[in-house]
């Protein structure tokens, strides 16, 4: 059998399946790619030289065990293959952390413009940072700041780590415990955040796809905002004078919006897909204190 076969045997496995598509793709023919290139450490495009060659047995071994995995344990590609992408660039994942999806990369693809203008950033916070997939990708565009990547779980720091090392970026990442913003020091001039906000109705729906995430990364309360309002309340006093934070709240920023009907959230739209995140100044947070 040869490549081609197995992406097509892999999308047909995926096309006569349930699997839900939320974790990077949202079809079947880019998962089979996905899983079937990358499981053989083959790139995803300007492939087509490598669609007739012939597998090792391990290799076919190794391709049926993950598309079956896929299709009857709904594990997300990204854990079968131990990395997913974000903003272009590679993470190591694996269940400790949530494969990353946030559309706040597409905002750090955009240096922050219009909203930062000329203001200077020399300090970045990514709060709850799970893989690290949001603070190293800012410090990809950020080229002289120095990043904080904070989350509770000491698992999810320890694949955070990895990735600071991956992308080389010891010198100015780093990665610090913290029950949000218990643990940190000093004030930044952007806090970048995806914390949990599903709500209890969400959690109780939720794909069979996201029981192989973390529940701590997820779950945030009856209405999705317990992390969302202990963020709000302590935010000002974490932010330099022209700092910014934005926050991604999902589906839960309807609820968020009725709880603060006196704070002027910016909410962002995005060309590439995704909704609930919003965009408040130091100077609004301290207006409406
Ligand atoms: C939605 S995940 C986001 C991970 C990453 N930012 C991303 O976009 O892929 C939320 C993260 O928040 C962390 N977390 C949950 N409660 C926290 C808390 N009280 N303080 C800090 N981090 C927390 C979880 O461990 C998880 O890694």
């Amino acid at each position: 059998m040869t490549i081609r076969d197995f992406l097509r045997f892999a999308s047909t496995q995926f096309a006569r399946s349930e699997i839900y598509y939320g974790h990077g793709t949202d079809n079947v023919w880019d998962e089979a790619v996905q899983l079937v290139m990358r499981s053989l450490a083959l790139p995803l495009e300007n492939n087509a030289i490598f669609l007739d060659a012939r597998l090792t047995r391990d290799e076919k071994a190794l391709l049926i065990d993950r598309i079956q995995r896929r299709v009857e344990s709904r594990e997300p590609v990204a854990y079968l293959l131990g990395e997913a992408w974000f903003m272009g660039l590679p993470f190591n994942v694996d269940t400790r952390v949530l494969v990353p999806r946030s559309p706040i990369g597409e905002l750090i693809q955009s240096g922050l413009q219009p909203w930062l203008g000329d203001i200077e950033v020399n300090r970045i916070l990514d709060l709850c940072t799970g893989s690290g997939c949001i603070g190293i990708a800012a410090a990809t565009v950020f080229e002289e700041a120095d990043v904080d990547l904070s989350d509770i779980s000491e698992d999810a720091l320890e694949v955070a780590q990895s990735n600071i090392v991956m992308h080389g970026l010891e010198d100015r990442v780093s990665a610090i415990q913290s029950d949000l913003f218990a643990g940190l020091e000093g004030q930044y001039d952007l806090i970048l955040s995806n914390p949990p906000y599903v709500d209890a109705e969400d959690m109780a729906a939720l794909p069979d796809e996201f029981r192989h995430e973390p529940e701590l990364g997820l779950a945030a309360g009856g209405d999705g905002l317990d992390i969302a309002h202990r963020i709000l309340e302590k935010a000002a006093d974490m932010l330099t004078p022209d700092g910014l934070l934005v926050v991604e709240v999902g589906n839960s920023w309807v609820a968020l919006q009725e709880a603060y009907p006196e704070l002027p959230f910016i909410w962002l739209d995005f060309e590439q897909g995704g909704e609930g995140v919003f965009l408040l100044s130091r100077q609004d947070l301290i207006e409406w204190r």
